[in-house]
């Protein structure tokens, strides 16, 4: 089983009883309002942009284990790097124009609001996150391991939505069915 995977499925069925370690740097912030107003919108279907958020989170933190790298920062960037409140499928008004472009430092304003001013790993961590797609590339260890993440989870998320044979895959290394998460 590659790594990635393996942090991916471990993300995808974690509790705090399974690993208390990584719920310890992020437990705060998980039970704000404002993060859990991301429970709410969706993101690669059927996953939410919570589900997105706490994978990257903690796929990130697992790669400091791995790589090296101030875990606090990682897993606490990776919750806060789509920290944004809407839904951007939906095209109905003007405002989620630019998403793909827009959305880190949108996510970074909305950190900042909630926790005050970041310590600059985290908020490069949020604010470089899109990498290549946006043109300039995160600049700490931290934040190059949450972009990683992220591609890490979109990539397996939308695998998982469109082939049985990784639904079968994930249900087989887990012990749970993908369509009881
Ligand atoms: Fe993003
Ligand atoms: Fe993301």
């Amino acid at each position: 089983m590659s790594f990635a995977w393996q942090a991916y499925c471990a993300a995808r069925t974690l509790t705090p009883e399974k690993e208390p370690a990584y719920f310890a740097h992020v437990q705060d912030l998980l039970a704000t309002k404002e993060l859990q107003s991301l429970n709410e919108i969706p993101h690669h279907i059927p996953t939410t942009l919570l589900t997105h958020v706490s994978c990257v989170s903690f796929v990130a933190w697992r790669l400091t284990q791995k790589l090296g790298g101030d875990a606090r920062v990682a897993a606490r960037g990776g919750l806060l790097h789509d920290l944004y409140y809407y839904d951007w499928h939906d095209f109905s008004d003007d405002t989620h124009r630019w998403h793909g472009v827009l959305h880190p430092s949108r996510a970074l304003k909305n950190a900042t609001a909630l926790l005050g001013e970041l310590d600059q790993r985290t908020a490069n961590a949020i604010v470089r996150h899109m990498f290549p797609f946006t043109p300039i590339p995160p600049k700490y260890r931290e934040s190059i391991l949450v972009s990683v993440a992220d591609k890490i989870c979109s990539y397996y998320d939308v695998m998982l939505a469109r082939f049985a044979s990784y639904r079968a895959r994930f249900a087989r290394d887990t012990g749970i069915a993908y369509d009881q998460l």
